[in-house]
């Protein structure tokens, strides 16, 4: 389970990107985060992630207190989650096979999983041919899956996709929330960061917006239009 209670978070800074924010996934469930450019959703995903810390409140992921998880912890935290980032974060200086299989390697998997592993990934995003390429000689949309793969290829409990659709056009970001479908039906926790609001209307899912760093709305999921 995921828990925000009363989180805040200010930058060094002083901008104020999250405010007094209460909010409950359970383990299974699909979430949608929607809000307009600024209002806090990355921030969001980086507090679940441990990359920026709370600045008050408390926040659960699972077995994990992150206001007080300590540095050396934080490695433990990220292996129970894949995250595709909004700006990608590939290797540049690795191709797409090696910056899947860097997933792999950080976590000491054998040699042999890994080799069956990458490409089974590279051929869910069909990406197959495209292994041997580096991410500059690749479209937005084909990073953006080569992120999807790697988040994906862990094996992760849950997984958190800040805006993944944001490079592709409208059949592939179907392509891709339905892959993301798929793994929450194997049980896994999905959260999509999105501002598309035609692909949240689609899937009836839940929906919370942010506006200003709060919560303004929770919807659950399977209303009618
Ligand atoms: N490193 C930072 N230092 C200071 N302020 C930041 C930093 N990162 C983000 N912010 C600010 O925090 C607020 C929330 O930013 P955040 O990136 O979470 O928004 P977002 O909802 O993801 O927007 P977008 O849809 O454009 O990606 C914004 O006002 C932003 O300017
Ligand atoms: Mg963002």
């Amino acid at each position: 389970m995921i828990e925000f209670q009363n989180v805040s978070m200010v930058y060094p800074n002083g901008t104020v990107a999250l405010r007094n924010v209460n909010l409950t996934v359970e383990d299974g469930e699909f979430v949608f985060v929607v809000g307009h450019s600024g209002a806090g959703k990355t921030t969001l995903t980086k507090l679940l992630m441990c990359e920026e810390r709370v600045s008050g409140g408390r926040l659960t992921v699972g077995k994990f207190k992150l206001e007080k998880l300590p540095k050396r912890k934080i490695p433990y935290l990220r292996r129970t989650m894949g995250v595709v980032f909004q700006d990608f974060r590939l290797f540049d200086n690795k191709t797409v096979y090696e910056n899947v299989a860097f997933a792999l390697r950080v976590i000491g998997e054998r040699p042999s999983i890994i080799k069956k592993k990458v490409p089974a990934f590279l051929n869910l995003v069909e990406l197959t041919d495209k292994a041997e390429c580096f991410p500059d000689e690749l479209s937005g949309g084909e990073k953006q899956r080569v992120a999807f793969a790697r988040a994906l290829v862990n094996n992760p409990e849950m997984i958190i996709a800040d805006e993944p659709t944001g490079n592709v056009d409208p059949k592939m970001s179907e392509e891709l929330i339905d892959l993301l479908l798929r793994v929450n039906k194997l049980g896994k926790t999905v959260i999509v960061v999105t501002h598309e609001k035609a692909l949240v209307d689609h899937y009836k899912k839940r929906v919370v917006t942010i506006q200003g760093g709060e919560i303004t709305s929770d919807r659950a999921g399977g209303y009618e239009e």
